[in-house]
């Protein structure tokens, strides 16, 4: 039976992570919901981190976005109220990511993160609950800035 929705987007520095991502993803039972970019062509990050962080924001599913190096595309996410994008180099990144921060969009470097690594990132960040508690506080002060 498939699995909820995951939004993934990257431009072109995340092409191909995002391809073997998809795929991995695929192959858990997830549904997924490809917001580009098709090709290898350069485009630009804004464009891929804003349409994401509209998906997140409209149904509540997560995100994953993927750039070159991760950067801009987080940059371009988290300047939607409601989203907190984390940007996560290690499986301790991401398993904090969801705990402390209850991040709701995943950021990866396409360009920095071997497909195994991001692999193990990935089901980490999507199997952590958010601990709340004290976090949920700070956590709802990010949208009072
Ligand atoms: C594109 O060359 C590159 O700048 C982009 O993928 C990303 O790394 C930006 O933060």
């Amino acid at each position: 039976m498939a699995k909820e929705l995951i939004h993934i987007a990257s431009d072109h520095g995340g092409f191909e992570l995002k391809k073997k991502l998809i795929g991995h993803l695929k192959n858990s039972g997830y549904e997924i919901d490809d917001l580009g970019t098709e090709t290898e062509d350069s485009v630009d990050y804004p464009e891929f981190g804003s349409k994401a962080a509209d998906a997140v924001l409209k149904d509540g599913r997560p995100g994953i976005i993927i750039c070159g190096t991760g950067i801009g595309i987080s940059i371009a996410a988290n300047r939607k109220k409601g989203i907190r994008a984390a940007l996560c180099h290690s499986v301790e990144y991401a398993r904090l990511a969801r705990e402390h921060n209850d991040a709701n969009i995943l950021a990866l470097g396409g360009r920095f993160t071997d497909e195994n690594t991001a692999f193990e990132i990935t089901d980490v960040f999507l199997n952590t609950a958010f601990l709340s508690g004290r976090h949920k506080r700070r956590t709802d002060m990010l949208d009072k800035i």
